[in-house]
């Protein structure tokens, strides 16, 4: 065996140039952690030139991706080229060349876990993916060994940092949606296209697989419920802060042992003194409820080229330890249960409405009346005083299941008295049952 562990990189991009660079600052700390030098030898990317302009003469830089996931000397290749494809077909021949798989890519996980977690099994290798959910919050590792006793309830998350900024945004500064869309795509917090991250989907991924290793269920994405925050006006941030909630976009799982796994992604208010309340800009947190732990907080950069460096750095020396101690394979698929999801209109919580409709005498009563009669029982409402104009009415819930909200939510909609519904929250609120 040779006296180093040797790593093919796969993508020389922000968190590539991320671990190569913490691979060099820490190189004699590492070294003495896992026993051996972890020696990066080949970066795989698109440019030679622009490569080997950053990052020096210490690597062999190729276009050709083959040079790296058939080099035999190679020992861990870590992928972080990013999106579905080739990704995953990279991932999967590295693993049939029996080659440890470290990776920051979401995407795949979530879609083809269970397909690289197989093929690992076959090849007793190891596939890690700490750097995919939450950049730098070690999570996955916590799920797997730490906490691996518990068995755990529920899961809420802030694992979107764009969203999470935009909130906060609305919320300090009482900025509207399109000025702090716009203001997060001028800083680069926000793309171009913003889908993935305010409608929900980025979110929606890390829910996966964060459902999935939580409740040993092969979760996919068509169990989430996804709902983005594209509907949420400063008046309703301000509206929750009266009532004293705070609005975060939440990955919610919860596991209702008769019921079965519900999974949502969706602009939720808190109460502004649940931990997750205080956690604002780009910063990510999952709060994880155990029969053993109780309740815990993870809390951190949720992007970034160092922060999801940590991560990916984190996986590669643990996937050496394994090598080194001959021990490869040893935390595999543990998705063994028959996956139970609860239908969404099962699903039971309170929930914030807020109504736009006309300012005369008995529309109040009314709503009221369209509430009780699909057994809605209204916790709070908030009406706006602006006679002769269109009133803003603002309900919140006590729990009720989505089919009952539906119904009446559907009647309504199509009330004279109603000029449209226009903003619909998730509460989560233990004192509100
Ligand atoms: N776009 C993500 C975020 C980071 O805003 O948190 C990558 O998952």
């Amino acid at each position: 065996m040779k006296d180093y562990i040797s790593v093919g990189l796969l993508g020389s991009g922000t968190v590539g140039g991320g671990v190569i660079k913490l691979l060099e600052k820490n190189a004699e700390m590492i070294t003495r952690k896992v026993g051996k030098e972890i020696k990066l030898t080949k970066i795989f990317g698109r440019n030679l030139e622009k490569m080997s302009a950053a990052y020096g003469d210490a690597y062999e830089y190729t276009t050709n991706v083959d040079d790296v996931l058939n080099d035999p000397e190679i020992d861990i290749v870590v992928e972080l080229i990013g999106r579905e494809h080739p990704a995953m077909e990279y991932m999967c021949q590295a693993l049939e060349n029996g080659k440890q798989v470290v990776t920051a890519n979401k995407d795949v996980i979530a879609h083809y876990g269970k397909k690289l977690f197989d093929i690992a099994g076959k090849h007793n290798a190891d596939i890690m993916f700490e750097g995919a959910v939450c950049g730098g919050i070690p999570i996955i590792g916590p799920m797997k060994s730490s906490m691996a006793a518990n068995e755990i309830h529920s899961i809420m998350g802030i694992v979107n940092g764009t969203t999470n900024y935009m909130l906060s945004k609305m919320t300090d500064e009482g900025m509207d949606y399109a000025t702090v869309l716009k203001e997060a795509q001028d800083k680069g917090y926000a793309e171009s296209d913003p889908t993935a991250d305010v409608g929900g989907f980025d979110a929606a991924r890390k829910a996966v697989i964060l459902a999935s290793i939580a409740f040993n269920m092969a979760i996919s994405m068509k169990d989430v419920d996804i709902n983005g925050i594209e509907s949420v006006d400063a008046c309703d941030i301000e509206y929750a802060s009266r009532l004293g909630y705070a609005v975060k976009l939440l990955a919610i799982a919860k596991n209702d042992p008769e019921n079965g796994v519900s999974i949502s992604v969706s602009p939720t208010m808190i109460p502004k003194k649940h931990p997750l309340a205080s956690v604002s800009g780009a910063y990510n947190a999952v709060y994880v409820n155990g029969d053993a732990i109780g309740e815990a907080m993870f809390l951190g950069l949720g992007a970034g080229r160092f922060p999801t460096a940590s991560s990916v750095v984190g996986d590669i020396m643990e996937a050496a330890r394994n090598l080194i101690n001959n021990d490869k394979g040893r935390i595999g698929y543990a998705c063994y249960k028959e996956k139970k999801i609860c239908s969404p209109e099962n699903n039971v919580f309170p929930s914030y409405i807020r109504l736009s409709v006309l300012d005369k005498p008995g529309v109040l009563a009314a709503i009221a009346s369209v509430f009780g009669s699909q057994s809605v029982s209204i916790r709070n409402v908030i009406q706006t005083n602006e006679r002769g104009k269109t009133a803003d009415l603002v309900f919140v819930t006590h729990a009720v299941s989505a089919a009952n909200l539906k119904m009446a939510l559907q009647i309504l909609e199509v009330l004279p008295v109603v000029d449209k519904i226009s903003c619909i929250i998730r509460v989560e609120d233990s004192s509100n049952g």
